[in-house]
């Protein structure tokens, strides 16, 4: 998928001026008048382009949504509160900024007769009864987060039948890439910060459970599929079908940071799930969705600050895969 295939479109993103939404952002605004919701509680001002129309304010505040969102085409719904601890300590909080407002953001959609692609998650999983996980698996999740994420799933699904309503759900699996930072950001970015300070790396638990760790790059690709498929009113698993253990992924990152830290075990932490992986075979037939980062180039990338191709361009799997490096 092209992005130059979505042009001359008003789009919002809500949380556009975070980890995944500002990627996705500067895919879009080249071709299309793009507007981001965002309260800048965890994203960053500087990581927009300039001629992007910013509302600061809240996903939950009625007025700031209406006016981001009057007249759209599409609103790619990323606003969120991402922290699945944070959720544990404060469902109610969590459930105001990821399912009370997300139903208004489905329900300004309807106003204005918007497609919504909306951030669902692999967390509506909780520990999946098969691997890899397909989209018919059950869905047990183990989080406040997770039940959100799958209301909303859910919510945006029958939005599609009941209202009619063009609606898309991707269920990320480990997001990672550039911008990925803070206390709540993923065990890549955290072991990419303690190898480059010499700190130890520290794997909770034996190491030895899997992850599908997906580049950011690849999920904007999803989200510019999602936004023009016909097979809307569905979710689609958005990761890479490959899975690695987070032994491994300390070893890859120490390697290619050329790190003398060493790699230390800590407690596993309560509740974590022991295997995640998708199954993308979904996404592949319907979507054309095709993962092009595979996780060393991902990470060797992220350590050379080198700039993965955006979605519009031709590179092929292959030039990635050669160890080409784009800037
Ligand atoms: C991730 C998502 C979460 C989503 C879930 C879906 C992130 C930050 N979180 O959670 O939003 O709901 O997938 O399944 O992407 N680890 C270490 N050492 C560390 C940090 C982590 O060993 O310093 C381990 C964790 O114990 C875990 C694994 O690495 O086993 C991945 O942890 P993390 O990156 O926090 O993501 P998930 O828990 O998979």
């Amino acid at each position: 998928m092209d992005s130059a295939a979505i042009r001359d479109r008003t789009v919002l993103v809500t949380g556009g001026a975070g980890f995944i939404g500002s990627h996705l952002v500067e895919a879009l605004t080249p071709h299309n008048d793009v507007r981001v919701l965002d309260n800048f509680s965890s994203g960053d001002r500087a990581y927009l382009p300039e001629d992007v129309t910013v509302v600061e304010g809240d996903i939950g505040d009625p007025i700031a949504l209406q006016q981001a969102a009057r007249g759209v085409d599409i609103i790619f719904h990323h606003a969120a509160m991402v922290s699945v601890s944070r959720s544990v300590d404060a469902p109610r909080q969590s459930n105001e900024t990821n399912l009370d407002a997300s139903l208004l953001v489905l329900e300004q959609a309807r106003q204005e007769d918007a497609r919504v692609v909306a951030a669902s998650s692999a967390a509506v999983y909780g520990h999946p009864d098969e691997l890899p996980v397909s989209e018919s698996a059950a869905t047990e999740p183990t989080s406040p987060y997770g039940i959100q994420k799958l209301a909303l799933d859910q919510y945006a699904r029958r939005y599609a039948e009941l209202y009619d309503l063009e609606t898309v759900a991707l269920r990320y699996f480990n997001a990672y890439g550039p911008r990925q930072q803070g206390p709540y950001s993923g065990v890549i970015s955290t072991f990419l910060e303690q190898a480059r300070a010499g700190e130890p790396i520290t794997i909770e638990g034996d190491g030895q459970q899997t992850r599908d760790f997906v580049h950011v790059s690849d999920i904007v690709q999803a989200n510019l599929q999602a936004a023009t498929t016909d097979a809307v009113g569905e979710a689609y698993n958005i990761g890479t079908g490959t899975r690695t253990s987070i032994e491994e992924l300390a070893e890859t990152i120490k390697a290619a940071t050329d790190s003398s830290s060493p790699i230390v075990h800590h407690d596993p932490r309560p509740g974590d799930i022991r295997h995640s992986g998708a199954d993308i075979s979904k996404a592949k037939r319907t979507l054309g969705f095709e993962p092009r980062v595979g996780l060393e180039n991902g990470i060797q990338s992220l350590v050379e600050g080198t700039r993965l191709p955006p979605a519009d361009t031709d590179a092929t799997v292959e030039s990635i895969g050669e160890g080409s490096t784009f800037s």
